[in-house]
This record gives structure tokens, sequence and C-alpha cells, in this order.
């Protein structure tokens, strides 16, 4: 798959995650659908593998899903359906089943299990290659104090990017 395609619209990629952020799709081992709302993570190479690394504390359903299956999507929504991502980033999928609740369709990836949501003009779908989980001795005392008073260490997952969607007639509503 070439690179460039993966990195087109990166620009917009990055705001929306710096802003209400973008949706993390996971899935169970018996098939159920979950989406997360992300904020911090990496578009980028390695290996030379695309790949996007995102980060998940262990409270998190989503952290489950991904363990067991070892495969996320990651949706960029377009303008107007910010809501969604408020939502699925402060109810989880442990105790609601978001996409009843939202009212939203999603369905499973093109190359993995994980679920897209097909209204999202850019969709990238990975495959986990590599997990690291932060260690506590290693992280500035600042950040451990404001960032982790309850020890809930985000584990970050690098996930190839095995197939990428990219709606050319929708990027306009990024
Ligand atoms: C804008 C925003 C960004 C977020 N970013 C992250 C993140 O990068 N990592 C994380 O573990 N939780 C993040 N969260 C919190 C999760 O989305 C939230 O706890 C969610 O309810 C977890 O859902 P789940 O239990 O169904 O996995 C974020 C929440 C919001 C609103």
């Amino acid at each position: 798959m070439p690179m460039e395609h993966i990195f087109r619209y990166a620009d917009r990629v990055y705001r929306h995650l710096n802003d209400e952020g973008l949706l993390l799709g996971s899935v169970s081992r018996e098939g159920r659908f979950n989406f997360m709302t992300v904020g911090w993570g990496f578009l980028g190479v390695m290996w030379r593998m695309p790949c996007f690394i995102v980060a998940v504390r262990p409270s998190r359903y989503t952290y489950r899903l991904i363990e067991d299956t070892g495969v996320f999507t990651v949706n960029i929504l377009p303008k107007g359906m910010e809501g969604i991502a408020s939502y699925c980033g402060s109810v989880s999928g442990r105790e609601r089943d978001k996409l009843s609740d939202l009212k939203i369709k999603a369905s499973k990836g093109v190359k993995v299990d994980a679920p897209i949501i097909q209204d999202c003009p850019i969709i990238y779908e990975c495959v986990v290659r590599y997990k690291f989980r932060l260690e506590r001795d290693r992280i500035p005392r600042d950040i451990l104090t404001t960032i982790y008073p309850s020890d809930d260490l985000h584990t970050l997952y690098l996930g190839e990017i095995v197939y990428t969607r990219i709606d050319e007639s929708r990027v306009d509503l990024l």
C-alpha cells in the first residue's frame, strides 16, 4: 500500500485527534462491536510499515477487547458528528451498547473484524504488531501526579495499517 495514501489529509487527522478525538473501534471474541474516543495517538511509520499507535488505559473495556483480538480501527468523524465522540468518550461499552444508544450503523472492517463507521471520510484498519505498557519509574513525576493518580498506566498499541479507506468525496466534511 503506498505510504502517501496513508498520510494524505494527515493534518486533518491530527486536528481531530487534538480536538474532539477519533473513534477507536474494537471487537470482542464473540463479535460484539465497541467504540471509544481517543485523543492521544500517532500516525507514522515503523519497521517500514505504516502504523497507528493508540494509547489505551487498562480500565477501558476497549483494552480487554484489543488484548483478546489484536485488531482495531481508527475512524475520523465528519463535522456535525462530534456528539458521538463525546458519548463514546464518557460511557463504557461494559455498561452500555453505545452503537444502539447512538443509532449509528457500523460494519466489520474490510481486512479486520473490528468495526468501522461507514459515514467516516477516513478509516484506518490496524493489526497489533507490538505493544508496551508505560512504566511508572520512567514517567516524569509531574506527569505521574497529574495524569496517573490511580496508576491506570496506558498501554500503547502499535497497529500496522493494513487497510485505509479515504472517501475523497467526503473529506471536505472533516
Ligand atoms: C476527547 C477524549 C479523548 C480521550 N482519549 C483517550 C485516550 O487516548 N486513551 C484512553 O484510554 N481513554 C481516552 N478517553 C477516555 C475513553 O474514551 C472513555 O473512558 C471511554 O468511555 C472508554 O470506553 P470503553 O470502556 O467502552 O472502552 C478519551 C475521552 C475523550 C472524551
